[in-house]
């Protein structure tokens, strides 16, 4: 079957004239899930000619990009820590909080307690929020589990979100998030057990895609992740780190050396960190939500990352201590209001980079022939209003892997 699509204004995200400003009265030829040709609409007609039923969708001048893509989330989870929300805003930090056992390890227990169901449940709601923004990849972590069985349940959810048609998942390992109850006191006794216990389990189950840690004070130190990264590496997973988040570990330049799709929250990466990424073409994810929530002042290096040409992604950071903002759309705002981003670099950080942080760059995150037809439809004429306006369901329809789902 074939899909065919006509009067697009078409911003593909691709390098180079086309992929912002939109071209206008485009047509998009769509067969098994790939796009198969794109201008104009006898091209894309001569492209489907193998096929026996063609659907048309006349989408009237709207604006069509690349499905957005969410690279980086912690979608799944129990309970909610705005009690810890109310003692942050009094004043205490999400160090003191996480230092006296709140904080991810509250989460953590709330995490343990719940069934599979009901974490699918939780979880499935918060995605819906993704999906209304046009979302059509996810990355979900773990990391609040902690121990064999609960990471794995926490995986076994992100994948069954994953089984739906609208939705692609990418599942993400974060057993090093921080250190559990079980091992208070002996990080390196836990790190043991994620290289000789957990990551053989998970890769063996294909539980996971990649494997993310915490390099912090708070959380684990370069040399832990370093042990980490080389047993995930040798499990054939990749690898990416939340890195200089609060202060600078030189976890991200470990992390891209040893060949990172990403490195995350980056706020306190230095001038050797920013030309580690350059040099290792590791993809620098700004999450402006936790930036926000934690009510931070240091600036990632913005300015330095466009300066040696590092992708910049941008993604929800979605969690319940840091960034409990199920909205790409508004991340996309705080990029440009709070790290003075441009709408284009926007766009980008939600397609093209944000494909490449998840090592999908070589078929999502653009509209061009041979790729994914991931597609999201907007009652919109410009990308930049993409950025602009939060909160105006003006969403029309998402296409994934070739499927038409209206909003
Ligand atoms: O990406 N920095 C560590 N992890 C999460 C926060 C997790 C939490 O507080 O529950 C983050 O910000
Ligand atoms: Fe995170």
């Amino acid at each position: 079957m074939g899909l065919l699509i006509t009067n697009a204004n078409l911003t593909s995200a691709t390098p180079g004239e086309t992929g912002y400003a939109p071209s206008t009265a485009t047509a998009i030829a769509i067969h098994n899930g790939l796009i198969a040709a794109i201008g104009d609409k006898k091209r894309c007609l001569q492209a489907l000619s193998s096929t026996s039923t063609i659907t048309t969708i006349d989408v009237q001048g709207q604006l069509i990009t690349p499905g957005l893509i969410d690279c980086h989330t912690h979608l799944v989870f129990a309970g909610n820590r705005a009690r810890e929300f109310e003692q942050r805003l009094s004043g205490v930090s999400y160090q003191t909080i996480a230092e006296s056992s709140g904080g991810i390890l509250a989460t953590v227990s709330a995490t343990r307690e719940a069934s599979e169901e009901t974490l699918y449940q939780l979880a499935n709601e918060r995605l819906q929020g993704f999906k209304n923004n046009g979302v059509t990849t996810i990355e979900i972590k773990s990391g609040y589990g902690l121990t064999l069985a609960d990471e794995c349940k926490m995986l076994r959810v992100a994948r069954r979100l994953g089984q739906q048609a609208d939705i692609k998942v990418v599942t993400t390992l974060l057993a090093a998030h921080a250190i559990p109850p079980e091992f208070t006191g002996n990080a390196d006794g836990y790190i043991d057990h994620i290289c000789q216990a957990i990551i053989p389990a998970v890769a063996n189950e294909r539980l996971a895609d990649a494997v993310d840690v915490f390099c912090e004070k708070i959380a684990f130190t370069p040399q832990q992740c370093r042990r980490v990264f080389e047993t995930a590496r040798n499990y054939g997973l990749a690898i990416k780190g939340h890195t200089e988040q609060l202060s600078n570990m030189g976890g991200s330049a470990l992390a891209a050396r040893l060949g990172a799709y990403s490195v995350d929250h980056i706020e306190y990466l230095d001038t050797e960190g920013v030309a580690a990424l350059a040099a290792c073409g590791t993809v620098a994810t700004l999450l402006p939500g936790a930036f926000y929530f934690l009510g931070e002042t240091q600036l990632p290096p913005i300015d330095q990352l466009r300066r040696l040409d590092v992708p910049m992604a941008i993604a929800s950071d979605f969690n319940p201590g840091t960034s409990p903002i199920a909205s790409l759309r508004t991340i996309m705002n705080m990029a440009c209001t709070l790290y003075r981003l441009t709408p284009e670099e926007c766009l980008r950080g939600v397609t093209i980079h944000a494909a490449k942080a998840l090592g999908l760059d070589h078929d999502r995150g653009e509209i061009r022939v041979g790729m994914a037809a991931d597609l999201a439809i907007w009652r919109l004429s410009h990308p930049a209003e993409l950025s602009y306006c939060i909160g105006v369901p003006d969403l029309t329809a998402r296409i994934v892997d070739g499927h038409y789902f209206p909003q």
